[in-house]
């Protein structure tokens, strides 16, 4: 009997994509052969998941139920629309049939989220405390941009978020929205829920590590639990409180907007009450998605960078601009800097050291080698410090294979020594000229946020 034909059953939902078929969808994706997969670092998680080389990008594959690919395909689709940072959907597939007729899961097709990593696969030999600091501040204010657009997340944990360097920071990005829900606005009860999950979650997330030995000692799983509850509540208030003046109003809702954008978050209205007897003024902010910088970045220069590292970007921008023509059109200056200061900056680094980091990651970095090289001298130019930086700091990177190489954490397959090299690297103190992991782009980040 002819073996059966599972590619007629196959039926794809969201990519306009037909060499999609080509994949082998009519074998259990935990036997999908070795040249088709992309060996990257992935977190634990329940279903299989496995990564996928395709026309030259990556995608993750993951294998649930049907309806439930649908749900979360359809959640994420939604919550990319509103800007929120997650994971973008690529396609659901089902009716998969193997080659005897036996029903196959369906499978989540989403874009693999380039330079990302799984929280675990931040070890040396074990997880710093200041690591895990900075990821649960990260997580912290993902969850806070999740709940401003109504997003209920339900399962909020390390393993369902993705972390990307973002100058001296990480930010975090949803990956998991299998729990998720969207409302118009969330209720205090539903926000608390979330927050008592996220607590649970990070504790047993560390005591699961700690039982591993792969926690530092001075890590303690409760502190970390309070902290991310005290950073979600401290970053709330600031985002979405109300404040009464009694006078230089004008003075104060300028110095709120101004803090809130500090922040990296953009005020869309101000909901001003005034009090009964007309003397004060309580103003409520409604603040929209995060990304002030970013946007100012975009704006001024067409590059799409992370927050921090635009951050970090605009200040140089605007240093130039003060030192060299403060009186100039913003977006004139912008342009000038871009040619004379970031393109140049860049493209000093040789091609074959490129595949290592965002170019804004790139800058970040320079900047902070000059800035440790004027300890010795104060005049250090870009050029100077880009020579500099590409002679004594790159070289010592080690290869992108070493992230390339191994999957960690699921199904058993755990990683070895070379992964671990690499991401040693993440937590090396500010003052040494850090190494850092990351891959693959060589242009522009095109990455949406
Ligand atoms: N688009 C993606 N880009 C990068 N990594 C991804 C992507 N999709 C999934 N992963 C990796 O796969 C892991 C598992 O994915 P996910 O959390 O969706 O699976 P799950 O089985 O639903 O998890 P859970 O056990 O929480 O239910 C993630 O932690 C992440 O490391
Ligand atoms: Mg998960």
């Amino acid at each position: 009997m002819p073996a059966y034909d599972g590619h007629m059953a196959l039926n794809i939902t969201g990519a306009v994509n037909p060499e999609l078929l080509d994949l082998p969808w009519s074998t259990p994706l935990e036997t999908w052969p070795d040249d088709t997969l992309a060996a990257l670092p992935r977190g634990i998680s329940r279903h299989v998941v496995r990564f996928v080389r395709f026309n030259g990008r990556v995608l993750a594959v993951k294998e649930t139920v049907g309806p439930i690919a649908h749900r979360e395909f359809d959640m994420l689709k939604e919550l990319g629309r509103m800007g929120a940072p997650c994971v973008t959907p690529f396609a659901v597939v089902d009716g998969r049939v193997d080659a005897d007729g036996n029903e196959l899961a369906a499978a989540l097709v989403t874009e693999h989220l380039q330079f990302s990593l799984p929280y675990r696969a931040l070890f040396s030999q074990a997880l710093r405390s200041d690591t895990l600091d900075r990821l649960t501040d990260a997580l912290a204010v993902l969850l806070v941009r999740l709940h401003l657009l109504g997003f209920y997340w339900g399962d909020v944990s390390l393993s369902n978020a993705l972390f990307r360097r973002d100058a001296e920071a990480f930010s975090a990005y949803l990956v998991d929205a299998e729990t998720g829900d969207l409302h118009t606005h969330l209720t205090p009860g539903q926000r608390a829920y979330d927050i008592d999950l996220a607590r649970t979650n990070i504790i047993g997330e560390m005591f699961d590590l700690q039982a591993a030995e792969e926690l530092d000692d001075a890590v303690d799983p409760l502190e970390l639990g309070d902290r991310i509850e005290e950073r979600y509540k401290e970053l709330w208030s600031t985002l979405t409180g109300k404040e009464t003046f009694k006078d230089n109003i004008r003075y104060h809702v300028a110095e709120r907007v101004k803090a809130l954008n500090e922040l990296g978050f953009d005020v869309a209205e101000l909901d001003m009450t005034q009090t009964g007897d007309g003397r004060e003024l309580s103003i409520r902010p409604k603040v929209v998605d995060a990304g002030h910088h970013s946007r100012r970045l975009l704006r001024l220069t067409g590059l799409d960078v992370q927050e921090n590292q635009a951050r970090r970007l605009l200040n140089d921008l605007d240093e130039f601009r003060a030192v060299f023509s403060p009186d100039e059109d913003e977006s004139f200056v912008a342009h000038e800097w871009l040619a004379r200061v970031f393109e140049p900056t860049v493209r000093a680094v040789p091609r074959e050291f490129r595949r290592k980091l965002e170019p804004a990651q790139v800058f970040h970095e320079v900047l902070d080698h000059r800035w440790f090289l004027a300890e010795k001298r104060s005049d250090v130019t870009m050029p100077e410090a880009v020579a500099s930086y590409v002679k004594n700091v790159l070289p010592n990177r080690p290869d992108e294979q070493a992230v390339l190489g191994q999957a960690i954490g699921a199904e058993g397959d755990a990683e070895t020594g070379t992964e671990t090299r690499a991401i040693q690297a993440w937590q090396l103190p500010r003052s040494s000229p850090r190494i850092t992991t990351g891959t693959i782009d060589t242009g522009t980040s095109t990455e949406k946020r």
